[in-house]
C-alpha cells in the first residue's frame, strides 16, 4: 500500500458553531494560512453558514462542505436539508454518519447508507464517519463495529463512485474529549479499513482510497498521526475553529 498514491484531505467539522458573519471572518483568516497547502482543504460548516463560507472561499483552495444531508429528494421532513438542495447551493462535499448524528439524532447504519446514497446520486463527495464507542473497544469488537458500519454504508456503491467517498475513522471516545487515539491505534484501524476496501473492491481501489482519522486531532499531535502510512488526513472538530491550529494541521499533512 503506497501513501504517495493518495492526496491527504484535511477537513474541518465546525459542528454547531459560528454565525454567517463569524464564518466569513474565520474563512478569511484561514485562507492565507493554507494557500500553499499540498493537501485538500475542506471546511464543513452549518447549513446557515454555507453561503457566507462559499463566498469567502471563492478563488481560494478551500472547499466548502455541509455536515449532513437527508436521503429524500424533498418532502415532509421538517428541519432537514436534501443533498439535492445542497448541490443546488454549490456544495459538493458532505459529512454523513458523524457519531453525534448517530448518538443524538437517531442516525443508524441504514440511514447513514441512505444519506450517503443521496449525496452520491447528486454528484457529491462524502466524508463517511465510522467509529466505535469506548465500551466496544474494551470488548475488542472495534473492527466488527467499524466493518459493519462501512459495509452497510457502502452497499451498492460502485467502484467508480468510491472515488467520491472518504472514510473518517473517528473513535467516539476520542471526539471532543482531548483523548486522542495513539498514532498506532489510529493506524491499526485505518489500515484495516483500507484492507476492507481491498476486499470489497480491489487493491487498486484501496491504494488510492483516502482514510482520515478524527478525534481530538490538533496542532501538536497531527504530525505523528498523519505520519502513519494509512492515515491520509483528518476530520478536525475543535481545532478547526482556530485558524492557526487548523493551518498547522494542514501544514503537517502537506509534508
Ligand atoms: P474533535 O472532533 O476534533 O473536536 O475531537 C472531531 C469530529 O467530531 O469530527
Amino acid at each position: 500500500m503506497n501513501k504517495s498514491l493518495r492526496k491527504a484531505v484535511i477537513a474541518g467539522n465546525w459542528k454547531m458553531n459560528k454565525t454567517p458573519a463569524e464564518t466569513t471572518a474565520l474563512i478569511n483568516e484561514i485562507k492565507p494560512l493554507v494557500a500553499d497547502a499540498d493537501c485538500d482543504v475542506v471546511c464543513c460548516v452549518p447549513y446557515v453558514d454555507l453561503f457566507a463560507a462559499l463566498e469567502a472561499a471563492k478563488g481560494s483552495n478551500i472547499k466548502i462542505g455541509a455536515e449532513n444531508c437527508h436521503w429524500a429528494k424533498s418532502g415532509a421532513f421538517t428541519g432537514e436539508v436534501s443533498a439535492e438542495m445542497l448541490k443546488a447551493c454549490g456544495v459538493d462535499i458532505v459529512i454523513t454518519g458523524h457519531s453525534e448524528r448517530r448518538t443524538y439524532f437517531g442516525d443508524t447504519d441504514v440511514t447513514v447508507h441512505d444519506r450517503t446514497r443521496a449525496a452520491l446520486d447528486n454528484g457529491m463527495t462524502v466524508i463517511l464517519c465510522v467509529g466505535e464507542y469506548l465500551e466496544q473497544r474494551e470488548q475488542n469488537i472495534t473492527m466488527e463495529v467499524v466493518s459493519s458500519q462501512v459495509k452497510i454504508a457502502l452497499a451498492g456503491v460502485s467502484k467508480e463512485e468510491l472515488d467520491r467517498i472518504i472514510i473518517a475513522y473517528e473513535p467516539v471516545w476520542a471526539i471532543g474529549t482531548g483523548k486522542t487515539a495513539t498514532a498506532d491505534q489510529a493506524e491499526e484501524v485505518c489500515k484495516a479499513i483500507r484492507e476492507l476496501i481491498a476486499e470489497l473492491y480491489d487493491k487498486e481501489a484501496a491504494d488510492k482510497f483516502v482514510v482520515q482519522y478524527g478525534g481530538s486531532m490538533n496542532a501538536k499531535n497531527a504530525d505523528e498521526l498523519l505520519g502513519k502510512e494509512d492515515v491520509d488526513g483528518g476530520l478536525i472538530g475543535g481545532a478547526s475553529l482556530k485558524a492557526p491550529d487548523f493551518a498547522a494541521i494542514v501544514k503537517a499533512a502537506s509534508k
